[in-house]
């Protein structure tokens, strides 16, 4: 099976997991592309009513195509399930998210959703973080200074850029990522990046998730966190 394979895996199955007259936040990313993909075959061929959350101008963009009803997050009273992707994911169910850039909506919608549901293919799973980036969105302004001060402290930093040019956000922040190689303490170290005057939000996700659903070749398995 490919990787994609495995994403439309994980992504179809969530899409079952959303009921009538649900409010859904809708994550970002490749692996949710799916999920939303298969919300919009039930709302065409079902007539399933829902209203979607989307973290990002691209799933809302998505969202609003395969005629999802599209609310933003202040214009909802609660949201019933979140269904998101993840970048790295630990045995204690603690993970890493913002590879793609969206992860500070991606938090803002999770910590206001009664449930969350991560959905990834098995590359995803590790025993502990950090061997993916830890991504920090950040102001522009002193952002020069921020990183230094975190090189510094030995977190190697990173400016994330594309084509040359730095990341911009929804928000047009930049990213900093930070290459740590291993995360013996994600608690304190997010306790660390919260303090710093200039990250808006950093990417460990820490007890925000309720459900895994993992995508391995002999089928799906769904994790209770
Ligand atoms: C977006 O910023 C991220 O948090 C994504 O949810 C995460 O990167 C997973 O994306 P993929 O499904 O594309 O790997």
């Amino acid at each position: 099976m490919t990787q994609d394979e495995l994403k439309k895996m994980v992504g179809d199955l969530a899409a079952t997991y959303v009921k009538d007259g649900m409010v859904v936040g809708l994550g970002t990313g490749s692996t949710v592309k799916f999920m939303v993909d298969a919300l919009g075959r039930r709302v065409a061929k079902e007539g399933l009513k829902i209203v979607g959350v989307p973290t990002s101008d691209r799933t809302a963009a998505q969202g609003r195509k395969l005629g999802i009803p599209i609310k933003a997050v202040d214009e909802v009273d609660q949201i019933d399930l979140t269904i998101d992707g993840a970048d790295q994911i630990d045995a204690d169910f603690q993970g890493i998210k913002g590879g793609g850039a969206a992860h500070l909506f991606e938090k803002i919608v999770a910590i206001n959703s009664k449930r969350n549901m991560w959905i990834v293919d098995e590359s995803k799973m590790a025993p502990k973080l950090g061997s993916f980036p830890l991504p920090l969105e950040v102001i522009p302004y002193g952002s020069q200074q921020l990183f230094k001060r975190l090189a510094a402290k030995g977190l190697h930093p990173v400016f994330r850029e594309q084509a040359g040019q730095r990341v911009l956000t929804d928000s047009k922040n930049y990213v900093i990522d930070l290459h740590l190689g291993q995360i013996d303490d994600a608690f304190r170290l997010a306790q660390y990046l919260n303090q710093q005057v200039g990250i808006v939000e950093h990417g460990l996700f820490l007890n925000v998730v309720n459900t895994v659903i993992v995508g391995y070749a002999d089928g799906p398995k769904v994790l209770q966190a």
